[in-house]
């Protein structure tokens, strides 16, 4: 495991009667009573849980908390009454989120270790051990911190706001059973931090050869990895990707990761990513205002490499390859003029107007390149393609484009169960017109509107086999810079690793 997936958070399950630390939250339905180890604390204390809860008009409902100090009677320090609202009707993402915002009250009370009691008790749809551990990893993804560069922490440690809390000890009945369901749940919640790592770091220090290597470290996890150098990339002919790279000092790397789940005559699904470790622009350079957001225009290769460690570390019974191009886009004297043509792995020639549209020019190849190695059942592209997307959809939704309803459907589905939203958009003739070049078989520039869709239409061109169900997922306005949440709070989300995870195990699993 690389290490920036230090823990700054140890989440550990106990049951219902081991000691609890000195800072507790119990969680609440909305039912009439306590649950019961709620109500011997409240007789333990005199009542005080009770007149606590009737004094804030607190009765259980949903993101509600109730925060008691120096309880009289008990042994706590403080307790606070987290409400679950009415849990029959809460789903795990909604118990995942509950994690995330009891954390962040626990984290607030300034201490170093907190127990969080999850006591149900059959009224939910969820086990209290599955519940525990949903809640577990909304924990950990809440306190994930990209803060390696911050070499003053013990300043920060020492103000009276500072999140101090290490240690967070879940309580339920079946402990046992929490921490078998915490497996997967923690397999997913890795890789989305994984993906929040790759997308955070600094361009200077993740350059393509470095995000390879970050790669390659998921054979750890039984994921098996093949990285391409240039050489190796000009063999295969990817003249598309390669006049992206070349303006750098900094050589492409292609990776290649495969993990095998389930039989071996079963058709892998394709995840590929664009992996621009920064984007100037290249010759058709950017404006400087704003650009040093382009270290994160790796964010669909970063999505893509979270995945496979979330689908290996939980063991998923299903055969996935991951594709990504990682290749830096800087004006150079050697690099990509406008009005260039490149000819693609496909065939394919491309009349490069902008330089700045590079994120179709190296999904062009690698998709080819997956299709024709792999013959995928299926196949989704992710990329921080377009700054069109977030004038079209905002920075909530991820924009989808889909050959194909079923897929569609399902890819909403697992958007709807994990909260990462996204929106359909459409593919059209209309939009293959825009592109269509005078001097070469295509060009990558659309016309003044509908950026977002004349690019899907761009890379529409290299699915080769028009029968492979094939989406495009347009993350650039969720996975960096993106709104916070209960369980998100870094510039860079990981946005899309649960999405497609959810995916996967709902429809793709054998
Ligand atoms: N990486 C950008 C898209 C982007 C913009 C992602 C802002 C995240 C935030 C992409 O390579 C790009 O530059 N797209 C151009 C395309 C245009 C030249 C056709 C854009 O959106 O302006
Ligand atoms: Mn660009
Ligand atoms: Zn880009």
């Amino acid at each position: 495991m690389p290490a920036t997936l230090a823990d700054r958070l140890e989440v550990m399950f106990a049951s219902l009667k081991e000691k609890r630390e000195e800072v507790v939250g119990l969680l609440v339905g909305e039912g009439p009573q306590l649950p019961p180890l709620a109500r011997q604390l409240d007789s333990d204390g005199d009542g005080v849980l009770n007149k606590a809860a009737k004094e804030a008009g607190f009765t259980g409902k949903s993101k509600s908390v109730v925060e008691i100090l120096v309880p009289t009677g008990l042994k706590e320090k403080r307790v606070l009454l987290f409400g679950g609202g009415a849990a029959g009707k809460a789903d795990e993402n909604d118990w995942i989120m509950l994690g995330g915002s009891s954390v962040a009250k626990l984290q607030s009370a300034n201490c170093k270790a907190a127990s969080l009691v999850v006591e149900v008790d059959g009224e939910a749809e969820l086990p209290d051990h599955e519940i525990a551990a949903a809640m577990a990893v909304g924990a950990l993804l809440r306190s994930y911190k990209f803060d390696k560069y911050i070499t003053k922490k013990d300043a920060d440690e020492d103000s009276a706001t500072a999140n101090k809390l290490g240690k967070l000890v879940v309580h339920c009945a079946e402990p046992k059973k929490a921490e078998k369901a915490f497996v997967r749940q923690n397999a997913i919640g890795r890789g989305v931090m994984l993906a929040r790592d790759l997308v955070n770091e600094p361009a200077n220090v993740l350059g393509p050869v470095e995000f390879a290597e970050r790669a390659k470290a998921l054979e750890d996890v039984g994921v098996d990895v093949e990285v391409l150098d240039v050489k190796e990339l000009k063999k295969r002919k990817m003249g598309a990707l390669l006049a992206v790279a070349q303006g750098s000092s900094r050589p492409a790397r292609v990776v290649v990761m495969r993990w095998n789940g389930s039989k071996k005559s079963a058709a892998p699904v394709a995840f590929i990513g664009k992996g621009v470790v920064f984007d100037t622009g290249g010759i058709s350079i950017k404006p400087s205002a704003g650009m040093e957001d382009m270290k994160g225009d790796m964010g669909g290769a970063a999505c893509v490499v979270g995945l496979m460690h979330a689908l290996a570390a939980r063991k998923a019974k299903v055969n996935a390859v991951g594709v990504i191009g990682c290749v830096e886009n800087m004006p150079s004297g050697d690099a990509t003029r406008p009005g260039d043509i490149v000819t693609s792995m496909s065939g394919q020639t491309i009349e490069v107007l902008n330089t700045d549209a590079e994120g179709r020019l190296v999904l062009a190849d690698i998709m080819y390149y997956a299709q024709d190695r792999f013959k995928p059942q299926m196949m989704v592209d992710l990329a921080t393609l377009t700054g069109a997307i977030m004038v079209a959809l905002g920075k909530n939704y991820a924009g989808l484009f889909c050959n194909n309803d079923e897929l569609a459907e399902g890819l909403l589905a697992a958007s709807k169960a994990t909260g990462e939203k996204a929106w359909r958009m459409p593919l059209d003739k209309a939009f293959h017109k825009l592109i269509d070049s005078k001097n070469a078989d295509v060009k990558n520039l659309g016309g003044r509107w509908g950026g977002a869709c004349t690019a899907a239409a761009f890379l529409e061109r290299f699915v080769t086999d028009k029968d492979t169900p094939w989406a495009h997922i347009d993350l650039a306005g969720t996975a960096m810079d993106a709104p916070k949440n209960e369980i998100s709070q870094s510039w860079a989300s990981g946005w899309g690793v649960r999405l497609l995870d959810r995916l996967v195990a709902d429809r793709y699993e054998s």
